[in-house]
C-alpha cells in the first residue's frame, strides 16, 4: 500500500476552508490533520472544537486531530466526538496510558506523539495502546519549519519495533514535508505523511499525487 496523506490545514486560508477540503479530497487526500494549540504546552494558538465541528460537517475525509495542549486529559471526550484519530503527545503531562485507553474507550483511534527531545524507548511500553504513532519531525507550535533528519531514525527504530513485535499501529510523520523530504520519510517506514505548506500552493493536485506515489 502506498503511503497515506494527511493534510494540515494550519497554513490555510480558513475563510476558504470548505472549497480547499473539497479540492484536497478530489486530489487524493487521505485524512484532514488538524493542529490543536493553547498556547502553553507551544507557544502558539490555533483553533479548537468550534472550528473543528463545521469542518466534520462539511466534509467526510477523517479527521486526524493533533492535541498539542497541555495536560489533554481534561478535553478528550470533546474532541473524540469528530475524531477518527486522535493523538495526544508524550510530553504534556497527565497519565498518557490512561489517556490512550479513554481515547479508545470513546471509540477513537489512538495517537501517541512524539517531540524531537523524545527517544523512540522511552514509548515502547506504550505501544500496545496505540493505534498509531507520530514522530515530530519538527518543533511543534509552527507550520512551515525545515524537517529535522533526526526524525528519520526514529521513524527506522518504531518501524522496527512495530514490526518485530507484530503490532498494527501506523507510523506518521508531521513537519516540513515537501518534494525531498517526503521519499527519505517513506523509506524509513512511515505510513501517513501530513503536509502543510507543501500542499497550499498552486500544486496541491500534483504534490498530492507526488505524496500518494510514494
Ligand atoms: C506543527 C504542526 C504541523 C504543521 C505541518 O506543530 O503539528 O502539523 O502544521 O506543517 P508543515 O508541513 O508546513 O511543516
Ligand atoms: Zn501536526
Amino acid at each position: 500500500m502506498s503511503v497515506q496523506l494527511s493534510v494540515s490545514l494550519l497554513g490555510s486560508d480558513y475563510l476558504n476552508l470548505k472549497e480547499d477540503i473539497a479540492r484536497l479530497k478530489s486530489a487524493g487526500a487521505d485524512m484532514l490533520h488538524l493542529d490543536v494549540m493553547d498556547g502553553i504546552f507551544v507557544p502558539n494558538i490555533s483553533f479548537g472544537v468550534p472550528v473543528i465541528k463545521s469542518i466534520k460537517k462539511h466534509s467526510d475525509l477523517p479527521l486526524d486531530i493533533h492535541l498539542m495542549i497541555d495536560r489533554p486529559y481534561r478535553y478528550i471526550k470533546d474532541f473524540a466526538v469528530y475524531a477518527d484519530y486522535l493523538g495526544i503527545h508524550y510530553e504534556a503531562g497527565g497519565d498518557v496510558a490512561e489517556t490512550l485507553k479513554e481515547i479508545r474507550g470513546l471509540g477513537c483511534k489512538s495517537c501517541l506523539t512524539i517531540k524531537p527531545c523524545t527517544e523512540p524507548r522511552e514509548i515502547f511500553s506504550l505501544l500496545p495502546l496505540c493505534d498509531m504513532v507520530l514522530v515530530m519531525s519538527v518543533e511543534p507550535g509552527f507550520g512551515g519549519q525545515s524537517f529535522m533528519p533526526s526524525a528519520l531514525d526514529k521513524l527506522s527504530a518504531l518501524k522496527k519495533e512495530i514490526k518485530d513485535k507484530g503490532y498494527n499501529i501506523l507510523l506518521e510523520v508531521d513537519g516540513g514535508i515537501n518534494k525531498e523530504t517526503a521519499p527519505l520519510a517513506a523509506d524509513a517506514g512511515a505510513d501517513v505523511l501530513v503536509a502543510g505548506n507543501f500542499m497550499f500552493s498552486d500544486a496541491l493536485e500534483q504534490n498530492a499525487a507526488f505524496i500518494k506515489s510514494l
